[in-house]
């Protein structure tokens, strides 16, 4: 049934095209439909169930509706701070969250699935590649640099940063499942890392990188290898020049 706008509540969010309500323990996610078709928005309203399914810490899905001609999520409130309210107001524990990132993180990236309505990491990686707007030579090196990482399937969250994590006492949840997919826990790392890099965090990226090879014992030039390369993906979506920069920067860092 279509809803309106002005029946969701108080917007406290708005920002990517997405416009965020809260209302009686309900948080609803408005998607602007000039961006997301109604499938993309039913996708990650079903990896946010997935993840639920797997016992992880997720807002319950309450519904899936029109709003307007948009399409919405309603999911249960979780009533605290994210990670990257508490890493700004407290930034003399800012190791101790990071931490906390790691470890949520890791217990994602240990369960391996075979859902096969996710869609592969790889494929993922190689449409935005594609879209990138490199140059014809460099795309190539990419793409050969990425069939040739292992193919695990791992539940990865795709875009796990701070402002996606929320505290509530001692529970973390996890928030934004749009990006989830079945792949590499390094690049779901290199990304994370990346994130960091883009939020001009350099010093939790750092910091991240470092927790995140010796939690999951994995050698840092391994998740340097996938940070060029989903580098590159970003580069379809991000318009900001300074932050285009760094992604150019990371493309080239590495010899092919
Ligand atoms: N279920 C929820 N309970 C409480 N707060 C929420 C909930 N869902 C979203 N939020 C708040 O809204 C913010 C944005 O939500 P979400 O990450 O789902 O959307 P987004 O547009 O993808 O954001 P971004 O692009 O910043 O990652 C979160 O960082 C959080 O502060
Ligand atoms: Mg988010």
């Amino acid at each position: 049934m279509n809803k309106n706008a002005a029946d969701l509540g108080e917007l406290f969010v708005e920002r990517n095209n997405k416009k965020i309500y809260r209302k009686d323990g309900v948080v609803t996610k408005v998607f602007d439909h000039k961006f997301y078709s109604e499938s993309s928005v039913l996708s990650e309203a079903m990896n946010q169930a997935y993840a639920l399914e797997l016992g992880f810490n997720a807002p319950k899905v309450y519904s899936v509706f029109p709003v307007g001609s948009d399409w919405a999520i309603a999911s249960e409130e979780i009533k605290g701070e994210t990670l990257a309210q508490l890493m700004e107001k407290d930034p003399a524990n800012k190791k101790k969250y990071i931490d906390k990132l790691v470890s949520i993180q890791i217990s994602l990236l240990s369960h391996l699935t075979d859902n096969l309505k996710l869609p592969k990491l790889k494929d993922k990686l190689n449409k935005y590649i594609t879209n990138s707007g490199l140059d014809a030579t460099t795309r190539y090196d990419l793409n050969v640099r990425l069939e040739k990482m292992p193919n695990h399937y791992k539940f990865c969250h795709g875009d796990l940063a701070p402002n996606n994590i929320i505290l509530e006492g001692d529970k973390a949840y996890i928030l934004d499942w749009a990006h989830a997919t079945r792949g590499n826990a390094s690049a779901d790392a290199a990304m994370t890392y990346l994130l960091l890099v883009l939020e001009g965090d350099e010093k939790a990226a750092s910091i991240y990188l470092k927790d995140f090879c010796k939690k999951s014992d994995t050698d840092p030039s391994y998740v340097q290898n996938w940070i060029s390369v989903v580098s590159a993906t970003k580069l379809a979506t991000i318009k900001d020049e300074q932050k285009r920069a760094i992604l150019l920067r990371n493309i080239n860092v590495v010899e092919y």
